[in-house]
């Protein structure tokens, strides 16, 4: 194969197309199952796969064991093996053609490092302080719904390892384990994940309650509001053959306005559950910067907004008093802006004028990725799904061996480049490719 990309591209983009496929007994819906993607979104990742080596077909036998993974990608092949297929689905689906999922990692090729040398690299220290609280690590174990979808242990064996190897956790308001499940595996505090309800007087005891129960911060996600249109969930849905009305009792997911499954039933989200029926104070449309101050008067924890993208929106969040931001398109599973996440990074540190912390998430697969963001100025970073790569393949182990191989990577990159503390990491360290 060629090694210019725009050739290989060229290359795939034939393949896709090409009656050869038929003639091998093929067709493009086996490379749409190889790589769970369709379309431009097909090709690039057929595309990076190939350079990368990494192409299912060139693939190595699926790793037995957590500590034989060399990267985080090891854990994707055996999770795609473990976890039912419509799982699978609403793990790795993102929007519309899942155009923005790519460019997520896309993105982090334009940036290339810049190392120093001649600096002592013999001891690095990648720690981070938020909000008081020390971690040793920058990368923060996101927030992702419903872990007990991927493994049976779910969001406890997350818990679990994020305590292990000592890093923040930010738990779903869709969770499949209670906030003070989570607290108490965890063994302190985690930050708790907002979706508002449509009756502000059961988001405020949610609010209430995630803050009894010891969470220092909550974090708002924005960036849903206007629904998602998730077709990879619905087509890999209609793949598995159990009856998903056994578990959901809507049935299999509906097609564009929210992206989850019609499920209407709480029984599995414990902490939608269990408050006063009070009379209801129902919002009118959508939540807006009014809501914003409301949830800010509400509680005393810290208040980020998760999903905000821009310079515009960064500022109007300081001048709301927000205490922090998680620059973030869902993991390209909100609108299809096919801009990468770690595009938007410098113009939100920006309009945040170094005021308030910075997490940035989306596509963090690989420590020159945590690193390049780092550069550009953020104060963390979030994973999604590589963690439950490795809880979907070996539960805790494979939690805790998907955040050791991000840190091992990441203090590497560290070294490599002469950046001994995380504010020794500057722009300086990296140049556009
Ligand atoms: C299956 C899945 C469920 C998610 N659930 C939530 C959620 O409940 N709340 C939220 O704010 N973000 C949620 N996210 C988004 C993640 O917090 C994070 O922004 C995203 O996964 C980062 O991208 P990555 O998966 O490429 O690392 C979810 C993401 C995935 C893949």
């Amino acid at each position: 194969m060629t090694s210019d990309p725009n050739s290989r591209r060229q290359f795939l983009a034939f393949l896709a197309g090409s009656p050869l496929l038929a003639a091998a007994g093929l067709d493009t819906e086996w490379l749409h199952t190889l790589t769970g993607r369709r379309g431009d979104a097909l090709l690039d990742v057929a595309d990076r796969a190939v350079t990368a080596g990494t192409h299912p077909v060139l693939q190595p036998p699926l790793i037995a064991n957590a500590t034989d993974a060399l990267d985080v990608f090891d854990f994707e092949a055996v999770a795609r093996q473990n976890i039912p297929v419509a799982h699978w689905g609403y793990l790795m689906t993102g929007t519309d053609d899942d155009g923005t999922i790519a460019a997520n990692r896309a993105g982090f090729e334009r940036w290339t490092l810049k190392p120093r040398r001649l600096i002592d690299v013999s001891r690095v220290d990648g720690s981070v302080s938020l909000f008081g609280a020390r971690y040793p690590s920058p990368i923060v174990v996101n927030p992702l719904g419903s872990q007990k979808a991927f493994h049976k242990d779910g969001e406890i064996a997350t818990a679990k390892a994020a305590r292990a190897k000592d890093h923040l956790m930010v738990l779903s308001t869709v969770a499949t384990t209670s906030i003070e499940d989570v607290i108490a595996a965890r063994g302190g505090p985690v930050w708790f994940q907002l979706y508002h309800q449509s009756d502000w007087s059961i988001t405020k005891q949610m609010v209430q309650r995630v803050e009894r129960a010891g969470a220092p911060a909550i974090a708002f996600t924005v960036d849903l509001l206007g629904g998602s249109n998730r077709e990879t969930m619905i087509r890999e849905a209609r793949r598995d053959t159990r009856d998903c009305k056994k578990c959901h009792l809507g049935g299999a997911p509906l097609p564009g306005v929210s992206g989850r499954v019609d499920d209407r039933d709480n029984r599995r989200k414990p902490n939608l559950v269990g408050y006063e029926k009070r009379p209801p104070q129902l919002e009118k449309g959508t939540p807006t910067w009014e809501f914003v101050d409301r949830l800010k008067q509400a509680t005393g924890m810290k208040v980020l907004l998760k999903g905000i993208v821009t310079e515009d929106d960064a500022a109007l969040a300081v001048e709301h008093g927000v205490d922090g931001l998680f620059v973030s398109n869902h993991g390209g599973r909100a609108e299809n802006s096919r801009r990468a996440t770690i595009v938007s990074l410098p113009e939100v540190v920006k309009g945040t004028g170094g005021r308030i912390p910075v997490i940035c998430d989306g596509g963090f697969r690989r420590g020159t990725d945590v690193f390049k963001a780092m550069a550009l100025g953020a104060t963390s970073v979030g994973i999604g799904r590589p963690y439950i790569w490795g809880l979907g393949a070996f539960g805790q182990e494979g939690v805790e061996a998907v955040l050791a191989i991000m840190r091992r990577e990441f203090e590497l990159t560290m070294k490599q480049s002469g950046a001994t503390t995380l504010s020794q990491i500057t722009a300086r360290h990296i140049a556009p490719a």
